[in-house]
């Protein structure tokens, strides 16, 4: 008999229906099933951060979150967020700032970083630095990381409409 079950989500707005192991995790599910692969896997023990990713709206790692525990859940992967204006301010913010070396890290940084800016718009470098505890950076000591997410939210702030 098999122990598979069938799950139903939607991942980047698009409907999914799969069967899934139950120890799937949604990263490994995302990257073999789906070959999403901008959500990258480090540790694979929720420390590192690379496979943050935003599930019901709120980031979560998807190494420690089992595929068939997202049934009915909406899923965003960094491959949804081209157009997203916030993470296009980012992904600037990240180059002119050397926020990033090897990448390794970068999509699950700027997961996070774009959480801080939207939730967090008086954010000061302590408080960035706070809520970017869970993700790490083996290349760039942070530095540019925070300074790229102090830069955008200082242009926000600049301008609240965004446009
Ligand atoms: S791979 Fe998920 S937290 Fe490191
Ligand atoms: S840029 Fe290499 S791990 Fe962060």
């Amino acid at each position: 008999m098999s122990d598979r079950s069938t799950i139903s989500l939607t991942v980047n707005g698009e409907p999914v229906t799969a069967e899934v192991e139950p120890r799937q995790h949604l990263a490994d599910f995302l990257r073999e099933k789906l070959l999403l692969t901008g959500t990258h896997l480090g540790c694979e023990h929720g420390v590192c951060g690379a496979c943050t990713l935003m599930i019901d709206g709120a980031p979560a790692r998807s190494c420690i979150t089992l595929a068939v525990a997202c049934d009915g859940a909406a899923v965003r992967t960094i491959e949804d967020f081209d157009d997203d204006p916030v993470m296009a301010e980012l992904r600037a913010a990240f180059s002119a700032e050397h926020a990033l070396q090897c990448g390794y890290c970068t999509p699950g940084m700027l997961m996070t970083a774009r959480d801080i800016v939207t939730r967090l718009p008086e954010a000061d470098a302590a408080r960035i630095r706070v809520e970017l505890s869970g993700n790490l950076c083996r290349c760039t000591g942070y530095v540019g990381i925070v300074n790229a997410i102090q830069r955008v939210l200082k242009a926000r702030a600049g301008n609240p409409s965004g446009a």
